[in-house]
């Protein structure tokens, strides 16, 4: 516990320019700060800052307060330990008496989860520096591939004892919960049941997030093995799309910049900063996502994207292209000659060098693109003018009109084609965009009108009077600053069931029971409407049970379609066999080796079949759904589609990362179940709300009848928290 006077001296003493400066990159407008709000993505500033009254307040997701507030909302922690976060800042001492066993078991499984991650931080740095295994191997490794002392320390680089539980054990004598490890990902658990270290064995590259917490670790291979990198999983302390190796490392020097280097990998990162473009941070292997766009964007607007110079390297400078133009971001792209990453390129060059490469070689990222796709495509009519749209639409994401005229203008010359066709096109295709942005908010709106309105309320949740009046007080009360305010919690749980089922609905998904106890297959959609039926749930949004009677209704044109696809794969499969067949032939091999070779070909087909209608079943609902005639159907079905996240670029197939459409054993009973949980919650609140009532009119009848009903629900809740997916009889195998 804090003291009150230290308490009331820390929010004295706390400055919200200051404290907000750490996350964010403030600008002077007026008396206020101006910067973009680090609680949701945007890309023009909506977040203001004021010194004199001493808060902080988003326009746009209306989030903020005093420096307390917005540590807790920024840390995800306490108010008790938002209050301690200042106190370290501003150098004061707080006296505090040592937590029972019972507040320590309170303390929240976040906080548990980045103490335990900064302990295993410290301990693998210790283990890298003053061990003789962690010298004779880690230390070696860093030193060999070039690495300072400096640059091992700000980076908080480490190794991991290469023994079966090394950590396991000193964090058990540590006194940390291996629960807790588990969660982080730092210990997993064989097949047998046995724990063991995930990072045995490896260099560690510690990931921090902007302030400074320890979020997740990368581990190297040394050995050759099958992993070069293990990394953490995706945990409640750490998103992977929303984290940049070395952005804490990195910060302050992007702002002094105004620049940042986005390259690959962990060690391009430390290799560049070796050099002295400490400006620098990596998006580790994957692609770019909004969310790291944004936070870079809280920094700088000048971003330079790194790239090895050979065709992989210049594929992935222009994917994602389009993205960074609508964040407003101001995008060069340097290639490195080909055969060198950032890291090798620093190895090979002095600072100097390096820098001078950097101001010759950065280009424009849209010139880039031109140069580019022109190069690519020759002389050839055709591709020419696929080119040219392609660029187009490129220049279509430049929110900002003089920007963008200052491009059409460049392009105009590059690719020697009428400025005036390239601005009409442009704003043509810009239009198209913006109408739907512009349809989607409607959309939004409309659905949020449906939620309200009572008739169309759920039968579980009991609606009454009560409730209206109140939604009816805060909307004219608070509707000017909080126009979210009256939307119902289950909105956001439905919406992700209905998704499933635009997304995936015709999918095969479970066996389930006939009435007299025969089995037979569900479809995704079938199974979502089975679930509904059995506890007979009803989406408060019209338009998703008609999106679900869309869905069924299409079983059979997907049999038929899925038919035709399977005949066309067999005959295609067949003439790879025989194309295989052939050319194991001409190797005049050995009979057993030529039977080898056969079966692995056979296997190999077989699974390319096997993929090739896995993805056209995964893809089937949206795409017929999205030329559906229901207008709300299409949207939906259109909005869903586009934000299916791409597969990241290496790891498709690997472990925790399977696309979406091989989760959904998971994900949609899951979601169902949550969907169902939120429902209860609120029918339950509501129900308590109604027995207060009761009780102040004195209505013991009423009150026992509700109180009846209540424990009803609280005994359907229990069930459904763990019977989650009882009806999914046998799973079928190929999810
Ligand atoms: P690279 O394969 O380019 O590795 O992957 P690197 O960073 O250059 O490593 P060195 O130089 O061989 O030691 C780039 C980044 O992709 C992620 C890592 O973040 C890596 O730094 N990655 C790569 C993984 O997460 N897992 C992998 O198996 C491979
Ligand atoms: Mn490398």
């Amino acid at each position: 516990m804090i003291d009150r006077a230290t308490a009331e001296r820390i929010k004295d003493t706390a400055d919200i320019v200051e404290v907000v400066s750490d996350y964010v990159h403030l600008t002077r407008r007026g008396s206020n700060y101006m910067g973009l709000c680090p609680f949701h993505n945007e890309r023009t500033p909506s977040f203001s800052v004021n010194r004199r009254r001493n808060f902080c307040y988003c326009f746009s997701c209306h989030k903020g307060g005093s420096p307390v507030n917005f540590i807790m909302e920024k840390e995800g922690i306490s108010y008790h330990d938002a209050l301690l976060h200042l106190a370290k800042k501003y150098g004061i001492p707080v006296e505090e008496r040592t937590l029972t066993d019972e507040e320590r078991q309170l303390q929240s499984l976040r906080e548990s989860m980045l103490v335990a991650n900064e302990w295993a931080m410290n301990k693998m740095h210790a283990d890298l520096t003053s061990t003789d295994e962690g010298r004779d191997v880690g230390m070696a490794y860093f030193h060999q591939r070039g690495l300072t002392q400096e640059a091992i320390t700000a980076f908080h680089l480490g190794y991991a004892l290469d023994r079966p539980t090394a950590l396991a054990d000193a964090a058990r004598s540590a006194g940390y919960d291996i629960e807790t490890l588990k969660a982080v990902g730092l210990v997993g658990v064989s097949q047998h049941g046995s724990l063991y270290d995930r990072f045995r064995g490896r260099v560690i590259f510690p990931i921090f997030n902007t302030s400074g917490k320890t979020v997740a670790f990368g581990g190297r291979d040394l050995k050759g093995g099958p992993a070069k990198y293990v990394n953490s999983p995706e945990s409640e302390i750490y998103k992977k799309n929303r984290e940049l190796y070395g952005i804490y490392q990195a910060k302050n020097e992007i702002v002094r910049q105004d620049k940042c280097f986005l390259v690959e990998g962990y060690m391009d990162v430390i290799g560049m900063w070796q050099a002295g473009m400490k400006n620098v941070v990596a998006s580790s292997g994957t692609a770019l996502t909004d969310g790291q766009i944004a936070l870079i964007h809280r920094f700088t607007e000048n971003i330079t994207l790194l790239y090895d110079g050979d065709n992989a390297g210049i594929k992935a400078s222009l994917r994602g292209i389009d993205m960074l133009l609508s964040h407003k971001m101001k995008v060069k792209v340097l290639l490195l000659p080909d055969g060198h990453d950032p890291d090798s390129f620093a190895r090979d060059h002095t600072p100097e060098e390096f820098r001078k490469y950097v101001e010759e070689h950065e280009t424009d990222i849209i010139r880039f693109k031109i140069q580019v796709m022109l190069t690519d495509a020759g002389s050839d009519p055709l591709r020419r003018s696929e080119a040219i749209r392609s660029v187009v639409r490129s220049l279509a994401c430049v929110p900002d009109p003089i920007t963008a005229n200052v491009y059409i203008q460049e392009c105009s010359k590059l690719m020697d084609v009428d400025e005036k066709i390239i601005s009409r096109e442009t704003r043509r295709i810009r239009s198209e965009m913006l109408e739907k942005i512009r349809l989607e908010k409607r959309f939004e709106a409309e659905r949020q009108r449906l939620d309200n309105d009572p008739s169309s309320d759920h039968p579980l949740s009991s609606p009454n009077l009560e409730d209206k009046s109140i939604n009816q007080d805060c909307a004219t009360t608070v509707s000017n600053t909080q126009p979210m305010a009256v939307s119902s919690p289950l909105l956001p749980l439905e919406k992700q069931v209905a998704r499933y089922c635009a997304r995936y609905g015709v999918m095969d998904f479970c066996e389930g029971l006939d009435a007299e106890g025969k089995p037979y297959w569900l479809n995704v959609a079938e199974y979502i409407q089975a679930e509904m039926e059995a506890d007979k749930m009803e989406f408060t949004n019209p338009g998703f049970t008609r999106l679900l009677q869309a869905v069924t209704d299409l079983r059979d044109r997907y049999l038929d379609d899925l038919g035709h696809i399977r005949e066309e794969l067999e005959s295609e499969k067949q003439k790879k066999r025989e194309e295989g067949i052939a050319s194991i032939a001409a190797k005049e091999l050995d009979i057993s080796s030529i039977e080898r070779e056969e079966e692995a070909l056979d296997k190999r087909l077989e699974e390319e079949a096997m993929e090739e209608e896995r993805l056209y079943a995964a893809s089937y609902t949206g795409r017929i759904l999205a030329s559906a005639e229901d207008d709300f159907v299409r949207r939906f079905a259109c909005e869903c589609l586009a934000d299916i996240k791409p597969l990241s670029r290496r790891f498709d197939r690997m472990g925790s990362n399977l696309p979406e459409h091989e989760r959904l054993i998971d994900l949609v009973p899951r979601a169902i179940n949550e969907w169902k949980q939120g429902n209860l919650h609120l029918s339950i609140s509501r129900l308590t709300q109604k027995i207060a009532n009761a009780e102040t009119n004195g209505d013991h009848e009423a009150m026992m009848k509700i109180m009846e009903e209540i424990s009803r629900l609280q005994r359907i809740q229990k069930e459904a928290a763990k019977a989650i997916g009882d009806r999914v009889i046998s799973p079928r195998s190929k999810f």
